[in-house]
């Protein structure tokens, strides 16, 4: 039988150019403080010590979103998780610089994090810019599938938000398809106007900027867990 997880290999880089000496620096000190722990539940009490409002960001880059999202609500606790070792390292910078106190880091798969996290138990997840494998013969590679988002379906509150970007054609029809067949959750979009609407808590991160001076559209997506 296939995984429905069938993305669980990761792809993609996990290391650009070397760390710079202070990146180094906060990987060796500030990670092993905020990284979630190896095994177990992962509930907001044993992550942050007391029951909380929780998100999660899937593949948070250089964790500028994160960091936005923490700063904004310092009463949630927030998971991000990221295999890419330089953005991870990003994010342990903004941790620092803005002096957050509940951000915690998983290096790796969101999937693991996912599956250890209790059913029902986040209120906002953030998909940003997917990686959008455009070959059709990748499609199983996007995050954008049954078996992930089943997942995230199962770990979100009824009620609570998924929100997705992203500046690729391709993927954007695809995950109106996907999330059309997924009856766990309605696409909050209830008119066109809606498409130009920028949510003041959502600014565009690192791809949708880049996106933008390349002229493409970035396109924003929420949907509601019923
Ligand atoms: C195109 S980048 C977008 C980064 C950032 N969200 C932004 O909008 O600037 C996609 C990111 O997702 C990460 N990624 C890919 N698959 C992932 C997975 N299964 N779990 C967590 N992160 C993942 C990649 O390492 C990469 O940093």
């Amino acid at each position: 039988m296939t995984d429905p997880l069938d993305i669980r290999r990761l792809y993609g880089r996990s290391q650009g150019h070397p760390l710079r000496e202070r990146a180094q620096g906060l990987v060796d000190t500030l990670l092993p403080k905020l990284e979630v722990p190896i095994d177990g539940g992962l509930t907001a009490e044993r992550l942050f010590g007391v029951a909380r409002p929780l998100g999660l960001e899937i593949g948070f880059g250089k964790g500028e979103h994160l960091a936005f999202q923490a700063a904004r609500r310092p009463d949630w606790g927030f998971i991000g998780a990221e295999p890419y070792l330089n953005g991870v390292a990003g994010l342990l910078a903004e941790v620092e610089d803005r002096a957050l106190a509940n951000v915690r880091v998983h290096r790796g798969d969101a999937l693991e994090v996912l599956e250890r996290l209790p059913d029902a138990s986040l209120s906002t997840v953030w998909l940003l810019h997917p990686d959008p494998w455009p070959k059709a013969r990748h499609a199983k590679r996007r995050f954008v599938n049954a078996g992930p988002i089943g997942l995230v379906a199962a770990k979100l509150k009824p009620g609570g938000e998924l929100r997705i970007a992203t500046d690729h054609p391709l993927y954007m029809r695809h995950t109106l398809v996907v999330m059309q067949r997924m009856q766990d959750f309605a696409w909050t979009a209830e008119s066109a106007a809606d498409w130009e609407i920028v949510p003041e808590d959502w600014p565009d991160t690192r791809f949708a900027q880049k996106a933008r001076v390349l002229g493409h559209d970035v396109w924003r997506l929420i949907y509601r867990r019923r």
